[in-house]
């Protein structure tokens, strides 16, 4: 199943000091959803924001709040994440020892659920909890920090990923180092959602954003090949969200 390319730019390359004027820029500048980094300190070495803070920038937008959790131990704060208005809560399969159970969580809580996988860890971590989940995250940097290089080690896993994705209504996405040069051998590796940070923070104003992230939507529409170029290129609106995941 082929689903329409999504660029999520990530919240972490904003400036903090003015996050609500940044969620603005994005996405008047056509960013698709919203990515939210939550790193803890102890699951990652670097600390963000939490719950809190995406409850106070959650009426700055309509878009999808996409929301990554860097912690551990993570079930105690998922019904803190949902009602701050997280639509996809995703989760590491590294966190905790049960996986299964935080999915289940999540969609109790009537979220999309999320696996994120280190670059160290195997495709097979989601072998048997595939049916739990809307979304796999493949990291392509180890999980704390913007800004650093995307590790082509990935690319097989990402293709393995789609293969054991199948037909399932599960949206493939990647994060870490995604720009406009390497956009396109991952969606031709099968990522149909594109998380970037710096490569989209580049610049000073919406219109430097929208030129970022339109370089990013083409770049991996070339990826996927011809055939599949034009659906590629149509952002994915809000309404459109529940029949496309
Ligand atoms: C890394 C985060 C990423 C990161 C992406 O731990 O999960 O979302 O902010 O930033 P760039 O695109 O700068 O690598
Ligand atoms: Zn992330």
């Amino acid at each position: 199943m082929t689903r329409e390319i999504v660029i999520a730019p990530s919240i972490l390359a904003a400036d903090f000091a003015r996050l609500g004027e940044q969620i603005a820029a994005i996405d008047a500048a056509g960013a698709d959803w919203i990515h939210c980094d939550v790193m803890d300190g102890h699951f990652v070495p670097n600390i963000s924001f939490g719950a809190d803070v995406i409850k106070a920038i959650r009426p700055t937008t309509k878009k999808i709040f996409d929301v990554h959790l860097m912690i551990a131990p993570v079930d105690r704060y998922l019904e803190a994440f949902a009602k701050a208005g997280a639509d996809f809560i995703t989760v590491h399969a590294e966190a905790g020892a049960h996986l299964d159970r935080s999915l289940q969580a999540i969609r109790a809580l009537g979220k999309r659920a999320g696996v994120s996988l280190c670059p160290a860890t195997p495709e097979s971590a989601i072998e048997y909890i595939l049916d739990r989940i809307d979304l796999v995250l493949v990291m392509t940097v180890n999980p704390g920090f913007g800004g650093q290089s995307f590790l082509e080690s990935q690319l097989p896993k990402i293709e393995r990923i789609k293969a054991m994705i199948g037909d399932r209504p599960i949206r493939l996405e990647v994060d870490g180092g995604i720009t406009r040069d390497n956009a396109a051998a991952v969606a031709a590796a099968g990522a149909d959602t594109l998380v970037a940070g710096s490569a989209v923070f580049r610049g000073k104003s919406a219109a430097d954003y929208a030129a970022n992230i339109e370089a990013i939507r083409i770049a991996a529409a070339t990826g996927r090949g011809p055939t599949l170029r034009e659906d590629a290129v149509q952002p994915m609106r809000l309404s459109e969200s529940a029949r496309t995941r």
